[in-house]
C-alpha cells in the first residue's frame, strides 16, 4: 500500500449470510481492486445492530462475513480488513455530524421512506443510518466507495456532508465517490425484485448445492410451453444466466428462448448447474479458513488496532475544527 494510490472503502453488513446481489454489486470489486487501491474494506457491525438485536448472533454473523470476505479472495495483506466497532470514533463523528443535519434531510432518505410506508417500526439507528455510513466513509478519506445501486443515495450523503462540514468548520473532508459498475448495480432475486435480504428472494453465496437447486426451482415462470417463443428480457431466469454463463452460452440461450425450444424446466437446471460451478470452489475456500476460526478473529483484531489509528489520526483533525480541545 502506498501513499499515492487511492482509497477505497466499503463494507457490509452482518445481518445473514450475504447473497450473489452483495458479491456481485460490491463484495467482488472489493477483491478485484484491492490491488489498484489502498484498499480498506469492513464488517459494518453497529449498522447491524438496528436489526440483529441478539449478542451471539450478531458475534456469529460477524466473523462469518470474515470468512465469506477472506473465501472471495481478499487478502488481509492487501486490503485493511476490519470491524466498524473496533473504531468507536465512527460514534462520536456521526454525533457531531448529526449537529450539521437535519431532520427534514435524513426524512429524504430512500431507506427510511421506504421503511415508513411500509408501516414499519423505524428505531433512531434506521433513521441516522446514513450519518454512520458517512462517518464510516468520510473518517477513512475514502475516495472510491464500491457499492450496489441501493446505497448510491448514502453515499451521496456522505458528499453533501463532507461539503457542509467543510464550509462550515473549514477544508476537512474529502469528497467520496460512489463506485457502481452498470451491469451489476441491482442483481435480481428468484422473484425479479431486487435480491434482498429482506424480501426473502436470494440465492446465498456460499448456498450448498441443495439450496441452489430449492432456490431456482422456486423461481415463478408463465405457462408457456418448452416449443413456444419466450421473451429472454422479460424472463428471471435469463436476468440470472447473464451473471452465471459465460457470452457463448448467453447468446446460445437467448436464441434456443427467442426460437422456441428452450423449457423453463431445463434453463433452470442449465441455470443451478452454472451457480454450483461458481459457488463450490468458493464454499471450499471458505471450509479452509473456517478451520481457524482464532487466527481470523487476531487478524480482525489486528488490523482494527491499525484501522482505529487512522481514525484517531483524523479525530484530531475533526476536533480541532470544531473547537473540541
Ligand atoms: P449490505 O450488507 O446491505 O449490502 C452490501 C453491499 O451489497 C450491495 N447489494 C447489491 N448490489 C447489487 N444487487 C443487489 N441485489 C444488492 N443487494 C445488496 C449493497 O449495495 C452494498 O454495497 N449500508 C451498507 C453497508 C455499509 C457501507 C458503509 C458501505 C455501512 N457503512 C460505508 C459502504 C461504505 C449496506 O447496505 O450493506
Amino acid at each position: 500500500m502506498t501513499d499515492k494510490k487511492k482509497i477505497l472503502l466499503s463494507g457490509v453488513k452482518p445481518t445473514g449470510r450475504p447473497h450473489i446481489g452483495n458479491y456481485f454489486g460490491a463484495m467482488k470489486q472489493f477483491a478485484d481492486l484491492q490491488d489498484e487501491y489502498d484498499a480498506r474494506v469492513f464488517i459494518a457491525d453497529y449498522h447491524a445492530i438496528t436489526t440483529v438485536q441478539n449478542a451471539a448472533e450478531l458475534s456469529r454473523n460477524t466473523l462469518d462475513v470474515a470468512l465469506d470476505y477472506l473465501a472471495i479472495g481478499i487478502d488481509p495483506k492487501k486490503t485493511l480488513l476490519f470491524k466498524q466497532s473496533d473504531l468507536p470514533e465512527l460514534c462520536e463523528l456521526a454525533w457531531i455530524f448529526n449537529c450539521i443535519t437535519t431532520m427534514p434531510y435524513l426524512m429524504r432518505a430512500h431507506a427510511y421512506k421506504d421503511a415508513e410506508a411500509k408501516n414499519k417500526e423505524i428505531n433512531v439507528g434506521i433513521f441516522d443510518y446514513p450519518i454512520l455510513m458517512t462517518a464510516d466513509i468520510l473518517i477513512q478519506d475514502a475516495d472510491a466507495v464500491p457499492v450496489g445501486q441501493d446505497q448510491k443515495q448514502h453515499v451521496e450523503y456522505a458528499r453533501d456532508t463532507a461539503e457542509k462540514f467543510n464550509r462550515i468548520f473549514g477544508e476537512t473532508f474529502k469528497l467520496p465517490n460512489s463506485l457502481i459498475l452498470d451491469h451489476v448495480k441491482i442483481i435480481p432475486g428468484t422473484d425479479g425484485q431486487k435480491m434482498s435480504k429482506s424480501y426473502g428472494n436470494t440465492i446465498a453465496l456460499f448456498a450448498e448445492f441443495e439450496d441452489i437447486k430449492k432456490a431456482v426451482m422456486s423461481i415463478p415462470t408463465n405457462s408457456q410451453g418448452v416449443d413456444e417463443s419466450k421473451d429472454p428480457e422479460k424472463d428471471n431466469i435469463f436476468a440470472l444466466h447473464k451473471h452465471f454463463a459465460d457470452a457463448e452460452e448467453i447468446e446460445e440461450i437467448e436464441k434456443r428462448y427467442t426460437n422456441g425450444g428452450l423449457g423453463y424446466k431445463e434453463s433452470k437446471e442449465i441455470l443451478i448447474s452454472n451457480i454450483e460451478k461458481f459457488i463450490a470452489p468458493l464454499r471450499e475456500k471458505r471450509k479452509e479458513f473456517a478451520k481457524d476460526e482464532d487466527a481470523v478473529r487476531k487478524m480482525l483484531k489486528e488490523n482494527g488496532e491499525k484501522a482505529r489509528e487512522i481514525a484517531l489520526s483524523k479525530m484530531k483533525e475533526v476536533k480541532k475544527a470544531v473547537g473540541l480541545y
